[in-house]
């Protein structure tokens, strides 16, 4: 196969970026071919346009049959965007998609048989986002950056952002241009704007907008009573952030802010408990399904439980819990979140609560040595999931169960086999919480059923501390 050669596919699979996987027959190998914006069921001509050792990538030149999921994207950039993967595809088919990817990491990574319920459809398939990054583009609008580049596609018309964001956006850039305000240019770090960092609560409709700017003082920013007089107007503004960040460098947000307006947080509602967000917290971006994901966790909790949320972040999912549990225990590694959760802990009146600034896997080795263990522990880790650190001293701890929430069920599945000699995983509930996406979130719970193998590992640490005195 060489490039440019012309091929016809049926697509029998697809990646979690959205691209269709055909195969062709090449001599003795059947060959895939990834295709950008194909959909399981496509028969294409496509044609070869990289040609590597394990693998073709193809781009469609003509589509000889549609798949039945096949639909016309509602999103005018979707072609050029890198943002979204699924809008060619009807969105029960991007449900039947997902589910089969949760299927899939567990085929591969667990080593027994599981069940994968079918995937829970978002509340929202159009703007559910609460949470916007753009960068700014070098003719002062702002977009998304274009698949496997750093070159910005227009956001208009993009729609699973909330609409609300839009008029914030149109100010942003009206002042741009009202004031020649330069953006930032990543080859040579010069230029002013970097990114608009935009946040909006779901129930509470509060927007809090952070500008990320390449310079080291807030006076740097030329007409900034022009800016916050344009942002003030907006229905629902509640605070205004600037953010420093010199570095050449991916990561958005600089390590230092400035309030230029309004409050320092937002506030918002998750299952009736409320939260105050700061710029610098993690918030789960689309809010009703991750009520849902919060209520389905809660479900295994009892009255006796002491609980220990992993990962807590602002202390959303534990504090949405705390009211079904006997007490209730939060880590998170970012100090900013935990003064979060702490202060929205007292906000609601929740005094059953304690929320500590640590990393995950240590404090479970210090709570492995403790007598007052957690009964339930909820994990919700980043998609590397959980540390071999981790997971050994949550087998010391060997709570009752363990109720595992992932973004990434490849290293969630991973994780499920490395607890598999203690405890039993119960039905794999795959949830839809960023439509058009490639991305799927997974919830399990854990139960420690085999009581005879906590003994023997309990007697065995004893032994071992036994040996250490
Ligand atoms: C997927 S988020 C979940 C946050 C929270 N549970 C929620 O639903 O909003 C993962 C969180 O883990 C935190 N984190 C990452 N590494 C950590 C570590 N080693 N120890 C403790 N927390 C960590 C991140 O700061 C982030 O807040």
């Amino acid at each position: 196969m060489r490039k440019n050669d012309l091929v016809t596919v049926t697509v029998t699979d697809m990646t979690f970026d959205g691209a269709g996987i055909g195969h062709v027959e090449t001599g003795e190998r059947r060959f895939p071919i990834f295709i950008r914006a194909a959909a399981v069921g496509d028969r294409v001509e496509c044609r070869i346009i990289k040609v590597l050792k394990n693998y073709a990538v193809g781009i469609i030149s003509e589509i000889l049959t549609p798949s039945p999921h096949r639909i016309s994207p509602a999103c005018p950039v979707s072609a050029k965007c890198g943002g979204c993967a699924f809008c060619h595809v009807s969105y029960e088919g991007e449900l039947g998609y997902k589910t089969q990817l949760v299927r899939q990491a567990y085929k591969l990574n667990y080593p027994a048989p599981i069940t994968v319920a079918d995937c829970v459809p978002s509340p929202a398939t159009e703007g559910y986002r609460n949470k916007l990054q753009l960068p700014l583009s070098d003719d002062g609008t702002f977009g998304f950056y274009s698949l496997h580049s750093h070159r910005v596609v227009s956001a208009q018309g993009c729609n699973v952002g909330h609409p609300a964001f839009l008029p914030v956006i149109a100010a942003v850039e009206a002042w741009i241009g009202a004031n020649g305000v330069s953006p930032y240019d990543e080859t040579t770090g010069k230029g002013l704007v970097r990114h608009l960092f935009l946040r909006r609560g779901h129930h509470s409709g509060q927007i809090m907008v952070c500008l990320t700017v390449n310079a080291a003082a807030k006076n740097a920013l030329p007409a900034e009573a022009d800016l916050l007089s344009r942002l003030s107007k907006i229905d629902g503004m509640t605070s205004v952030w600037l953010n420093f960040n010199t570095k050449k460098t991916n990561v958005i947000l600089g390590d230092c802010f400035s309030l230029l307006w309004g409050e320092e947080r937002i506030e918002d509602t998750m299952n009736g408990v409320r939260f105050r967000i700061s710029p610098r917290s993690f918030y789960q971006i689309n809010t009703a399904q991750a009520e849902a994901i919060y209520a389905h966790a809660a479900s295994y909790l009892s009255a006796e439980d002491i609980l220990l949320d992993l990962y807590c972040g602002i202390g959303t999912i534990g504090l949405t819990c705390a009211n079904k549990v006997k007490e209730l225990i939060g880590i998170e590694v970012v100090d900013a979140a935990i003064e979060d959760a702490k202060k929205n802990a007292a906000l609601n009146g929740i005094e059953n609560a304690r929320f500590f600034a640590a990393d995950a896997a240590k404090t479970l080795e210090i709570l492995a040595e403790l007598p007052h263990k957690p009964t339930a522990v909820i994990v919700d880790p980043p998609r590397k999931g959980l540390s071999a650190d981790a997971v050994a001293a949550l087998k010391e701890i060997a709570p009752e169960k363990i109720i595992y929430i992932s973004c990434n069920p490849a290293t969630q599945a991973r994780d499920l086999a490395l607890l598999k000699d203690l405890y039993v995983p119960g039905e794999v509930t795959p949830y839809d919480m960023f439509p058009r996406t490639g991305h799927v979130e997974s919830v399990v719970c854990l139960s420690r059923e085999k009581a005879d193998d906590y003994i023997r590992i309990s007697v065995h640490t004893k032994d071992l501390q036994t040996k250490a005195n």
